[in-house]
Parts: C-alpha cells; structure tokens; sequence
C-alpha cells in the first residue's frame, strides 16, 4: 500500500480547465464535472485514463458529450478509469456525496451547518474524480448553488464573475479562478456568513479587497487577523518582492478543522482557533499564533501556489520555506530574540522526539502509506530549519536572488526540492551537494565538542565530531554539511575576542563549516582563555555536547555576547542541577539546592534589563518534556519531583524578588498584542508562578486578584491554572465554575478551561477527563475539542498520562479507536505519546504496548494503521 518517491512518473492525462456546479444538500450534493484533458506529452499515447475517487457515488458520465457505456470504464474503491480516450476530449461526471455524513473533515463536509472544504493534501478526491494529485493544474470555474437562506453566502476560489436567483428559493454564484492550479487547492464554503471588509494597495497599485468571514456572532475577533493580514502582505513585498494577483482574498474561519489553516487560492479556511481574537477571549500566545497562521496562509500565496509541489515528498518544499518566511516574519514584527528561544525550545522537544521515535522520517520521505500522517514537525519545522542553515550559508543578497530565481523560473508550475535549491547554488555560487543530505537523511545529528587553550601559543583548538543516530529503515548515515556559528568569550574580559582561523580573520561571531564526520578547527591569537559559545541562535538544528562547567555555563549565562545562547547556557545549568535532582530522587537521597542556580536567577533578577521577554525566557525551567527528551530513560515522577523542587528552592530563595518583579511590571493600560506590553505580562506571570509554586500566601491573594480583576484573557487564565493547580480546592473550584458558567457560549474559551483542568497534577486529574469528556460542551466530532481535552491531557500532564495502573494509556487508546472510525487523522495524531515507549521502564512498556495492540485488533484506517505498525515494529 506505501507509495515510493522512486515510482513517480508524469500523470498520463492532464487537465487543463475544470469547470464544477456543486448543488448543496446535506445528504445528497451533486457534483457535476467537466474535464477538459489532454495526454500528457512526456507519456504514451493509449494508455487508460485513471481518475482518483472516494465515497462518490456516479451517477453520469460521458466523454465528448457521448455517454459511456458500462463496460466502457470501472470504478473501484480508489476510483475511476476509462479505457479507451483519445488525445485531447472533455469528461462529464455527475456524483453525489452526502456532507452532513462526512466526520472525517477531508473533502466536503458541514460545519455548525455551514459547508466548507478541506482538499489538501488527498480530500478533492472525496469531492468529485479526478486526478488529485499536485501536479496536474488547470484553471478552475466554479458555480455553488444553494438556499438562498441558509446559505446566502457563497464562496470559491477566484473572482466572482455571475449570481443570481434559482426557482425552489435556490440561488448561484458562479467563481472564476484565472491561476491554474492543483485540487488541494481548491475550496468551496457555503453558509449564512458575515463579513469584515478591508484593502490594501499592493506595491504595483492593485487594490485588493480583503474579506474575513464568520459567524455573526464573532464580528468582533477579526481585527487582529486582518491588521495581521496587511502586516504579512508590505512585508512579503518588501523581504521577497512577492505580490497578491487576485482582487479579493478571503479567509473563512470554521470551528470544525483538522489543522490550523488551509492556503486554498484566494479563499483561506481557518480552523476559528488560529484566527479569532478578542483580548477577553485569547491569550497573547493566541494573539501570536494568529498572527504567524495568516502570515503562513498568505505566505503559500506564492510558496506553495504559484510555485508548487511535484509529489507529495515534496511537501517540505512549500512548507519547510513558508515556516521560515513566516518565522523572519513575526520575528520582525515582534522580539526576535524571543520568537528564536520560542521556536528553538519547542522544536528541541517535540521534534527531536520524534526524531528519536520509531516514525522518524527525513525532511523528504521516500515512501507513505498515508500522506495525511506526513504533516509533521520534521516536514514543517525541521524543513524551516533546513532553509535557515541554507539562507545563513548563502547569505541574505544570495538567498533573495536566489528566490526571486525560483519563483521566477518556476511560476505556474509543480517542482522538486532540487529545483529550489538548485536555485540558491547558482545565486550563490556554492557546492549544495553535501548539504542535500540534509533532506534525506532522518534522525537528529549529535555533535561533540572539546576545547583545549593553549596559554603559550595563544592558540584555541576545537575538536568537533559528528554522528547521526540509525533511524528506521536507515541504519547508516553520512555526515552532514552543518554551519556551526561561534564565539569564543574571553573569561578575563568577559567579552567575545576577535577570531582568527587558519590565519583568515572573522570578527568575533563566526561560522565554521563542519563537514566531515570529524574536523579540528584551530584559532589563532586568542589572546586569554575563552568559553565557546557555540551553535550560536541555533545555528543548525542538532543536539550539541560539550563539556560545560556550572561555571563556565553561569559565566556565558552573564557574558555571552549571543542572547540566544545565553538563553541556552541558563538552560543548560539548570539541566545540570536537574539531573542531579533527579538521580537523588531515583536513589531515594535527599534533594539539595544548586546555589548557583539560585546566585544565576538572582543576578538575572537584579541586573538592569530592558528584554523584559527574553528576561521571562531566561527564568523558565526547561518543560518536563525538553528534560524527558535528555534523560536516557525517561522517569516521570523523578523529573516532576526534580523539577517543582528546583522551582520551589528558587521560590523560597527568591520570593522578594519575584514579588517585586511582578509588582513592576503590572500594566493598567488597556490591553494591546504589543511587544512591549506581552513582555511586561510574560515576565510579570513568570514571577507568579514562583510564588504559587510555594503557595505564598501574598502570591495566592495576588493571583485571585488578577483572575478576578479581568483584565485580558492572558492575566486570567494564567491565574486561573495557577489556582486550578495549587493543592488548595477552595481556590481552584470556584474560580474554575465561575469561568466555565461565564464562557459557556464561546466555545473556544471552553477549550482553555478544558485544556487548563486536565494539566493539574492531582492524582484523581484522570476523572476529571472522563467527566468532562460527557460535558455539553466537549464533542469527539470537533478536533479542537479532542486536543484541548485528551491532546493536552496525553501531551502535558505527564505524571498522570503515565500513572502505573495504565489507565492513562487506556483511555487514550479508547479514544482512538473511536476517533479511527469518525476521524482517521486526528486519531492518527494523537497515538504519538503511545509510540515513544521504548523511553521508559519496563513496567510502562508493556502496558503502552499492550494498548498499541489493542488499537492494532482493530479495522483501521490507513492512518492509524500506518503509525501503529510504526510503533510496534
Ligand atoms: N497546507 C496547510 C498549511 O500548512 C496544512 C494542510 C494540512 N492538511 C492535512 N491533511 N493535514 O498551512
Ligand atoms: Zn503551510
């Protein structure tokens, strides 16, 4: 059933116009196509037609007008084929599917009532047959019929160039899309729909209109997504020179949705999550996600839709570069120091999970059995990461040329990953070839570093070697051309010196070119003895050694000229005191307190700073999940205990500091998304959640303060978990009733209290799960609701998702089997905390793997299938 990179072949036939009438019903939609097609010229004449097609039922079909007789074609499970076409002819189908029916979300389905589609990346072919792959594009013109009253607004992709009133209370709006394109791209929504309205002029003078649609009742979320929008339009004009070509882009937002957004042409479908915002109902992460999701959506304009994939392997190539864009993106627009340690700590701890797991895959796969599983971290974040070390490597002037190279050559057409970065080799001039391993070697590179100063010669030599881990189905790696950016920090000046390499001058921040699976690196006139601060920003997304002294990490923590790695050395020392924590709490020996941490956290509380952001950043523990993914075996209750410990002592030492420091920094200006004003609220809720950690009774009254003052939803719900997980009820309680009862009617709010209870650390949590899974307001059908609930439950609260008796892992897999029949990919998704067994005891093990098992005795959906065999080979 798995397909393979190597098979890819040009389609037979291609399209090269779709004409589509869609007449909606709930049970009973008619499709009628009409192809125009034309075999392809790299292929032979003769051969079959093969269109895909799922769940359709046909009810017409005729070619060049003519209808087929029924030993003419064949339909089976997967779809359509013709046996005998000519060279150039039009196809005619009529099918029908029922949307009301569709829980799967791929394809056609309803939402609260509404119509939308989701194509991407195999849906289209639940719509109608066709040839639902990337690279066959044909211009697209649509016609929508609907109720006039239920569905008064009508929507696809394009212009819309004719409406008008049907007998039976029907009407129609018939949509011209002029860029071709591939299915995935197409989108159709219907419903009874408001709107907000905007422009912008682009830098050639079009005036586009810019439409957010939604229901009524949440008219007032849209202003930060447009005003996010037009900010992602100037600057895409200005980085990349990349400008709108239609005259109207909308963005519909949908509560029921697989994924954050979809980039259809011209008309984006938002999952309501990633694009409503109200400073009462979303945090200021939400606020952040907003705005990096429509930037992303609009990013695909030209990545991803004018220039688009070949295959399906390729589907880092539009999403690998459209993270990256939209990560310079936020970091212009917000801090990029922050924006950098945000994306680095979350990528170090679920991507290297699942590099390190048993469905490992690289940047480009060379085989699925379900495309749908590929939408992964390594696809879109590793992929960003590839891109970064590409654009640091050719530089800023090389890598624009190099892109404007690209979707100049490419505009109109569906390409490979070699062609992009063909594109950047000849900007830049340089030798890629090594550096495509990158895209098809999977498995997280560990770099290790040693350092020796030679006092007498004034001389630094650098020892580093590489080595990749065998991942499934790769047992032997290549070294891998990693750009490893350093300084070295003079201990006497504290201060980055000068470097000098192999008698070529650098300045003092600098990028070495490892390549070989061992390489020295000697620097000369290093005139006192230095830290390396290496892999500066993340220069290369690898897990890096050296063998750091709590000094030397509490020294470039002071002194390192690169915030990141500051940021980084901070970490690290607190990984070191962590893991001893956690040895005493294995051996049963009593936990002692690294005063160096505290002496670190209070000079980072008393020093002048005007990074407030990257501040709160710094005064952040590693996640149980980062400090799970560096232990060898992962013991839950140790790294739980280790870490409230090491909070607790910093709280207790601390306490004054922290008090001061949210007494500093509480705001009463009325809420703004801005930098200055999240990094004021970041630091401020760092410092109350010390306090609650020791629940000091100043802290508590502070907290019930800000929950009831209702100020903006990122002050109350980050008291509201504060109360909810401090081992007080009479605190937790009636905050959490008085929050559920107010935001009963907004069901993304009830999403957050979801997500709020599930993560207390309170043994009896797992009741609480299967209590609120039979509240009114959670639905297994609505994927939002499934990952606030069971998602954050598996996902965060890892000392009780791991409980000894297996009834976290149990209930996980109930839900699975469940979710396999409604909805393969969400089910899919969520088995991940099941597949990283091999991390723990024995004891774990076994019950995780029996769950697997009992997940396996199912009939399951490719999906599901494809993730457990993973999990249990
Ligand atoms: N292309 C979309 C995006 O990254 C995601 C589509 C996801 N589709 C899916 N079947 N998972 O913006
Ligand atoms: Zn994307």
């Amino acid at each position: 059933q798995a397909t393979h990179l190597s098979d890819y072949r040009p389609p037979a036939y291609r399209v090269t116009r779709t004409e589509l009438t869609f007449d909606l019903d709930p049970a009973a939609t008619r499709v009628k196509a009409r192809l125009h097609l034309e075999r392809h010229p790299e292929r032979d004449a003769g051969l079959p037609l093969t269109l895909h097609g799922e769940q359709l039922s046909l009810k017409a079909i005729a070619l060049d007008g003519e209808p087929l007789e029924a030993d003419e074609y064949e339909i089976d499970a997967a779809g359509l084929t013709v046996h005998r076409v000519p060279e150039r002819f039009h196809l005619d189908t009529e099918v029908e599917i029922a949307p009301e029916a569709n829980t799967a979300l791929e394809g056609l389905y309803q939402s609260n009532g509404m119509y939308c589609t989701q194509c991407e990346a195999e849906g289209f072919r639940r719509i109608t047959y066709y040839p639902d792959r990337p690279d066959v594009m044909a211009t697209f013109s649509t016609t929508v019929i609907g109720d006039a009253e239920r569905e008064p607004v009508l929507l696809s992709n394009g212009n819309p160039v004719e409406r008008g009133a049907l007998p039976n209370g029907r009407h129609f709006v018939t949509w011209e899309d002029p860029h071709p394109k591939p299915s995935y791209l197409f989108a159709l929504v219907a419903g009874d729909l408001e709107k907000v309205e905007d422009s912008f002029t682009t830098m050639s003078g079009r005036e586009v209109t810019l439409q957010i649609w939604v229901e009524e009742e949440n008219l007032g979320k849209t202003e930060h997504a447009m005003a996010s929008l037009k900010r992602a339009m100037a600057w895409d004009e200005q980085a990349y020179g990349r400008e709108y070509d239609l005259d109207l882009f909308m963005i519909v937002a949908v509560n029921d949705f697989n994924m954050g957004a979809m980039e259809n042409k011209g008309l984006n479908i938002f999952n309501s999550a990633a694009v409503l915002t109200h400073p009462h109902t979303a945090t200021d992460a939400a606020f952040q996600r907003v705005e990096s999701i429509v930037a992303h959506e609009y990013f695909h304009n030209w990545s991803g839709n004018r220039v688009t994939c070949r295959d399906w392997f390729q589907l880092s190539l539009k999403e690998g570069f459209t993270v990256f864009r939209d990560q310079c993106f936020s970091a212009d627009t917000n801090s990029p120091a922050v924006k950098r340690i945000e994306d680095v700590s979350f990528f170090r701890t679920a991507q290297f999970a699942e590099d390190d797991g048993p469905t490992a895959h690289p940047v480009r796969p060379d085989h699925y059995i379900e495309i749908g599983n590929f939408y992964t971290l390594t696809i879109y974040e590793k992929g960003a990461e590839v891109v970064r070390m590409l654009a640091n490597l050719v530089g800023e002037a090389a890598f624009r040329a190099g892109s404007d190279r690209y979707f100049e050559r490419f505009d109109g057409q569906a390409v490979t990953i070699e062609d992009f970065v063909g594109c950047m080799a000849e900007a830049s001039g340089l030798d890629l070839t090594q550096f495509m391993r990158w895209y098809d070697q999977a498995g997280t590179p560990e770099i290790d570093a040693h350092g020796e100063y030679d006092y007498a010669n004034a001389e630094y030599r650098l020892i580093l070697r590489q080595r990749t881990p065998a991942t499934p189905g790769q047992p032997d790696k290549q070294p891998l051309h990693i750009p490893v950016r350093l300084g070295l920090v003079g201990t006497k000046s504290g201060r980055d010196l000068p470097l000098t390499l192999e008698g070529e001058t650098l300045g003092s921040d600098a990028v070495i070119h490892l390549r070989e699976a061992e390489q020295e690196f000697l620097f000369t006139d290093v005139s006192e003895a230095p830290v390396p601060s290496l892999l500066r920003g993340f220069s290369a997304p690898v897990k890096l050694r050296f063998p750091y002294g709590r000094e030397d990490l509490a020294f470039l923590l002071a002194h390192d000229g690169d915030g990141f790695n500051r940021w980084d050395a901070g970490q690290r020392l607190a990984m070191l005191a962590l893991d001893d924590l956690i040895a005493a709490h294995r051996n049963g020996v009593e936990k002692v307190m690294d005063t160096r941490v505290i002496e670190a956290f209070r000079g980072l509380l008393t020093a002048e700073t005007d990074d407030r952001a990257v501040l709160a950043e710094m005064l952040t523990l590693p996640s149980e999940a980062y400090i799970a993914e560096q232990q060898p075996l992962v013991d839950v209750d140790a790294i739980h205990a280790a870490r409230t410990f090491v909070k607790q002592g910093l709280a207790t030492a601390l306490r004054d500091d922290f008090l001061r420091v949210y007494r500093e920094n509480r705001l009463d200006e009325p809420y703004a998304p801005t930098p200055a004003q999240i990094a004021r609220r970041s630091l401020k809720n760092v410092a109350l959640s010390y306090l609650m950690a020791i629940e000091d009774e100043e802290g508590i009254e502070l907290a019930r303060q800000q929950f009831e003052a209702d100020h903006n939803m990122t002050d109350v719900r980050h008291a509201l978990t504060l109360l909810t997980h401090s081992s007080r009820d009479e605190l937790s309680e009636p905050a959490l009733r008085a929050f559920g009862e107010k935001w009963a009617h907004d069901t993304l709010v009830m999403d957050q209290w979801f997500a709020i209870q599930v993560t207390r650390p309170q043994p009896d949590v797992l009741d609480r799960v299967k209590f609120l899974m039979a509240h009114p307001a959670f639905s297994l059908k609505n994927p939002n609701k499934v990952r606030a609930l069971i998602g954050t439950f598996a996902g965060q609260n890892r000392v009780n998702f791991h409980r000894l008796d297996g009834e976290g892992y149990r209930l996980l897999a109930d839900v699975v089997i469940e979710l396999n029949r409604l909805n393969p990919e969400i089910a899919a998704r969520l088995i991940t905390p099941l597949t990283r067994w091999a991390r723990f005891d024995e004891q774990r093990q076994a019950l995780m793997k029996a769950e697997l098992e009992r997940i396996r005795a199912e009939e399951l959906s490719p999906n599901v299938y494809e993730v457990v065999e993973k999990a249990l080979a």
